[in-house]
């Protein structure tokens, strides 16, 4: 192998090897030492005084140099050094590797054609033919590659533009005068020596295995001699055929941020002054894709437990996975849910207002055309806060009389299970129920009188409760046995007399309709609209002793009162005749007489009684037995005795804690003890003797039906 091609080899290996070891760069070796020719050509006649320089890195060479000849050291260290023989002459400075070789060609001959030195790639160089006796040297002709060049005769000199590394063989001719006549001299055969003014570039990649994605540098590697500070070099990057960047820069580097599958292939770059291109060889990178992997499906709000209307956000994610990834959502059962294609590792997907359709099990699938990969599943749940319910009341009958048992239902028609049911009356509890299944909560109530007034119920599955219209429950209560009074302007009623008839049932739901009765025919009635009792008023004549009653109905069943006696009572012969049964019982028989008087309404001290009312059973031992109608009412004057009874036994009546006394006659059992309070009606009552003992607590001597 000659030394061009070895050098030619070299240099279509190094690259390679600079490849293998990106590391080793040619920083590593010193940039080379030039050597300089003075006079400045490589060829000179034999005898002429040659220089040799030796130029290191820095401008200022300092310490040893060596110097070689051939393989030979030559014993100089200085700087410059003078030659006489032919050959090949190297240098080094310390701080500089080892010259180019520089032939330097003494001739012995006639002609010479020199050829300047140093010459780099792309200089002009000269050539000149001379002759050793220069005046005697004529018709000078150049060849190259031993063809004549046009338009270069007799020329002393010609200049080869911008020369490549290997510009071929020269040689000149030229007529010399030998003696008298002239002669045609062949010059040496020069090779021009072009040192090379940048290496071929190398690309160095900073991966040639990038990861999708992920970004790649390129370095287009070469270094300028350094004797041509002057000139730039301009690097370009190419994929195939295909210019990368905008152009050439005389930046050496090219960032690519993000490389994708498609920027595969084969890079090379190329380094350039005006007039030298090189180019690195080739080099393949391929863009690796990394598989998706980890495919997570997240759901907001957590637990995916949802309110209906709110929205629901499904983020698939991915941990790895490059280039362009596609995700989808589904839920089982139905199609795909959405799409997207985009090269983050993430994607969102909202469904807005959700509805109880959109429960279901969720997933998510990634791709980035390895295969969808899915993620787990899952759960989402919808729930629909409770709508306003709807409190229904069924009762046995309209209207709920007291004592039915009402049944309350309460139900909402929308919202998730279970649902609490509360009941109220009035906003107070009544209870609470819940439905773990639809059809809403019964409560059943059993009426009594306060059970009247507004209901209402409440929902509440743990999202808001929601509160019913109220609903209006009237408790129809039966009138109870109604209590007749008998009133008179004066204790002796007399006729004209108006007495009043008061009737009333303690218990009983508006409106009332009060009949009056006299020995049961009909006297007439006195509705009472918004309950209470009701009277009626009667003038007095004679037929109207006798037998009242009275009789309450509200529609739930009247209610009879029981029977007052009106009578007229002749004192006089009553209170006259003596005590049959002895001072005591005569004593306790009047008493026991007064005590079923109805107390008189008043005036005992004007002693204007002088008719009495007394019970129609009223013991009689120590009396007459009373006139069944009223005998007298002429006499306005009271009779002194009755007066006089009357009112010893008065603070009786009012302390009336006696002893139990048993009336032998008719009455076995009345109990007078219980008598606490004196009515004066000026009329009897007739209680019965089974009721006797029950005589009323709170004062009045109501009559129990
Ligand atoms: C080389 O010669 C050409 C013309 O012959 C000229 O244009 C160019 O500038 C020269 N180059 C140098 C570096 O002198
Ligand atoms: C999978 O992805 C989830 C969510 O991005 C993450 O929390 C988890 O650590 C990942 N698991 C692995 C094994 O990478
Ligand atoms: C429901 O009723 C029960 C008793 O029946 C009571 O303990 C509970 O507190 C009530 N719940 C509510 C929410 O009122
Ligand atoms: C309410 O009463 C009805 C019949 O009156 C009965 O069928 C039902 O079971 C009762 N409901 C409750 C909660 O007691
Ligand atoms: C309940 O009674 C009131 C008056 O007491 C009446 O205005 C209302 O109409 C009644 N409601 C029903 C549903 O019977
Ligand atoms: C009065 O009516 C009641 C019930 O209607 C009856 O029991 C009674 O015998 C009647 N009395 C007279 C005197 O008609
Ligand atoms: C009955 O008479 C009394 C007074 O004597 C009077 O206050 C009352 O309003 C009268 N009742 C009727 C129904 O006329
Ligand atoms: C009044 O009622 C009593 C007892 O019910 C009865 O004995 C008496 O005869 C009645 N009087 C009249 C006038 O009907």
């Amino acid at each position: 192998m000659s030394c061009p091609e070895l050098r030619r080899f070299l240099t279509h290996l190094w690259p390679l090897l600079l490849i293998l070891a990106p590391g080793r760069e040619q920083a590593d070796v010193p940039p080379k030492a030039v050597l300089l020719l003075d006079p400045p050509w490589s060829t000179v006649f034999k005898g002429t005084k040659m220089t040799l320089r030796c130029m290191g890195f820095h401008s200022r060479t300092t310490g040893k140099i060596s110097w070689l000849q051939g393989k030979r050291y030559l014993n100089e260290v200085s700087e410059s050094i003078s030659i006489k023989s032919s050959g090949n002459y190297q240098c080094k400075t310390p701080e500089s590797s080892l010259s180019d070789p520089v032939h330097v060609e003494f001739s012995s001959g006639v002609l010479i054609l020199q050829a300047s030195h140093p010459i780099y790639e792309g200089d002009n160089v000269t050539l000149r033919c001379q002759g050793k006796k220069e005046e005697y040297t004529k018709e000078k002709t150049y060849y190259k590659n031993g063809e004549q060049l046009h338009d270069t005769y007799n020329l002393d000199s010609i200049t080869i533009d911008s020369v490549s590394m290997f510009p071929g063989t020269y040689h000149c001719t030229a007529s010399v005068k030998f003696w008298s006549f002239d002669k045609t001299r062949t010059s040496n055969s020069l090779k021009i020596q072009v040192q090379e003014l940048f290496p071929r570039p190398v690309l160095i990649a900073s991966s040639s295995r990038p990861i999708e994605d992920g970004p790649v540098t390129l370095t287009c590697k070469t270094q300028l001699v350094l004797q041509k500070p002057d000139i730039q070099l301009q690097f370009c990057f190419f994929r195939g055929d295909q210019t990368l960047r905008l152009g050439c820069s005389s930046f050496p580097e090219l960032q690519i941020p993000s490389m994708k599958t498609e920027d595969s292939g084969s890079y090379w770059c190329q380094a350039e002054t005006p007039r030298i291109k090189k180019w690195s060889l080739r080099s393949q990178i391929y863009v690796q894709r990394v598989p998706v992997s980890n495919v997570t499906l997240r759901i907001q709000p957590p637990e995916g437990q949802l309110i209906e209307g709110h929205n629901l956000l499904l983020t698939c994610s991915v941990t790895e996975g490059t280039g362009l990834i596609t995700f989808s959502w589904h839920r089982d059962g139905t199609g795909i849910l959405g799409r997207k294609t985009q090269r983050f590792q993430l994607a969102k997907l909202q469904v807005s207002k959700v509805t109880e359709h959109h429960a279901g099990r969720y997933y998510c699938s990634a791709d980035n055309n390895n295969g969808p990969i899915l993620s787990k599943r899952t759960q989402v749940t919808v729930k629909i806060p409770v709508s306003s319910p709807v409190l229904t009341i069924r009762a046995p009958r309209a209207p709920a009389v007291e004592g039915d048992v009402v049944e309350l239902h309460c139900q909402a028609l929308r919202g998730s299970l279970p649902i609490l049911y509360l009941f109220y009356h009035e906003d107070m509890t009544l209870g609470n129920s819940s439905a773990p299944s639809g059809g809403g909560a019964f409560f059943n109530l059993s009426l009594t009188e306060e059970h009247s007034g507004k209901y209402s119920c409440k929902a509440d599955n743990g999202l808001g409760s929601q509160s019913s219209p109220k609903v209006i429950l009237n408790v129809t209560v039966p009138v109870s046995c109604p209590v007749l009074t008998l009133r008179s302007p004066q204790a002796q009623a007399v006729v004209g007399d108006i007495v009043e008839l008061y009737c009333e049932a303690q218990r009983g739901s508006p409106p009332i309709l009060y009949r009056f009765y006299h020995e049961n025919v009909t006297l007439g009635s006195s509705p009472a609209p918004l309950g209470g009792g009701a009277s009626f008023n009667l003038s007095l004549n004679t037929e109207h002793a006798g037998n009242y009653s009275c009789e309450a109905d509200n529609g739930m069943g009247a209610q009879r009162s029981q029977v007052m006696t009106l009578s007229v009572t002749e004192i006089s012969r009553n209170i006259a005749g003596p005590a049959t049964g002895g001072v005591i019982g005569g004593l306790f028989g009047l008493v026991l007489s007064a005590a079923l008087l109805y107390h008189f309404r008043t005036q005992r001290n004007s002693g204007e009684a002088s008719a009495t009312a007394i019970p129609s059973y009223s013991p009689n031992e120590s009396q007459e037995p009373p006139s069944s109608r009223p005998s007298t009412t002429n006499t306005g004057e009271p009779m002194p005795y009755e007066a006089q009874a009357l009112r010893d036994l008065q603070p009786v009546y009012s302390n009336v804690n006696l002893p139990r006394m048993h009336w032998e006659d008719k009455e076995p059992t009345v109990i007078y003890s219980e008598v606490k309070k004196i009515h004066a009606d000026g009329f009897t009552k007739q209680t019965s003797r089974r009721e006797s003992d029950h005589a009323d607590d709170t004062g009045n001597y109501e009559n129990v039906c």
